[in-house]
């Protein structure tokens, strides 16, 4: 496997664009590393619609905020590499931060409206370092195809945005958010959870489902619908809620009401709308969606 990993992004470009001179299709699977089975779902994806698989690990430092947890977010590179080796992965890039941004790195890549909105209220800077790591891995690797998770639902809609607006020739593949037995979407940062924190955080995807059974029922009031899920997540006394929110599953624009028809959005298949919801558990931020059909 250490001869399939490399940190030098010229050595990537050389060795890829030889990969593309061959016919073959490349695929990129961007990651922070920590990697669990939400990841390994992408990389799989990735095997099967690409004939050349990259996995991306770098903890991007330009997307967390100053009091966030760059710090202490785990990194288990060597568990991550064997992992990536069972999956018989053609290439890991493990670039340091002085590669990705040595002295004097002076230009960012933002999607001004949709990165406002939900994550970015009280992530104001987040998605201009998502948007620009991506940029820079999908131009370093080339692809032709990046996978991403429903799980982070707005960075998919924000990377589809600015693929479609800068006519970048990626594909953008999501796949569905990966779930513990009992509901609870797998996170790198669920081991920050204490077991009282985890049991707690089940209301998150109880509330999400609920508000599937609302639509189900004929419900169509917005706030009706997030009230209800409001009061599941507030039994849970350690919950302390950032959002929760009904919203057009393209712009995130958020809906007074759920629309009888269904649009065709960032999963590639259509829903009515996407419930998405940030909630505290202690130290740890949660997020989670749902796309409502
Ligand atoms: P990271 O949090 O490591 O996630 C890497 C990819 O795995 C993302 O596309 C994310 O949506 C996906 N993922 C995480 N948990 C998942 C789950 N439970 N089910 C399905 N997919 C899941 O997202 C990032 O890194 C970074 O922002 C990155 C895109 C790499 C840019 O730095």
């Amino acid at each position: 496997m250490e001869h399939r990993v490399f940190d030098d992004p010229h050595v990537v470009q050389k060795k890829i664009a030889a990969v593309r001179r061959q016919g073959k299709l490349v695929g990129v699977v961007p990651t922070m590393g920590a990697l669990h089975e939400g990841h390994l779902v992408l990389v799989r994806q990735a095997k099967c619609d690409a004939d050349f698989v990259v996995v991306t690990i770098f903890v991007n430092p330009t997307q967390f905020a100053p009091h966030e947890d760059f710090d202490k977010y785990p990194r288990t590179l060597e568990r991550d590499l064997e992992q990536l080796r069972e999956l018989d992965v053609d290439m890991v890039f493990t670039p340091s931060g002085e590669t990705m941004y040595p002295a004097g790195f002076d230009t960012h890549v933002e999607v001004v409206e949709l990165a406002r909105r939900l994550e970015g209220v009280s992530r104001p800077t987040h998605y201009r370092g998502v948007t620009t790591i991506v940029m820079k891995l999908l131009n370093i690797t080339m692809a032709d195809i990046a996978f991403f998770g429903q799980k982070d639902y707005q960075q998919c809609c924000v990377i589809r945005k600015m693929t479609a607006d800068l006519n970048m020739p990626v594909k953008i593949t999501v796949c569905p958010t990966v779930r513990e037995p009992d509901g609870l979407a797998l996170s790198s940062r669920n081991r920050y959870l204490s077991q009282d924190e985890w049991e707690q955080a089940l209301v998150l995807s109880q509330s999400l489902a609920l508000a599937q059974q609302l639509v189900d029922d004929g419900v169509t009031d917005s706030q009706e619908i997030c009230r209800k899920m409001r009061e599941i997540i507030e039994n849970s006394p350690l919950a302390r809620i950032d959002y929760i929110a009904i919203a057009d599953p393209v712009t995130l624009e958020e809906l007074s009401n759920i629309p009888t028809t269904p649009k065709s959005h960032a999963t590639g298949d259509s829903a009515r709308a996407v419930a998405l919801l940030a909630v505290h558990f202690g130290v740890t931020r949660l997020i989670d969606n749902v796309l409502l059909v």
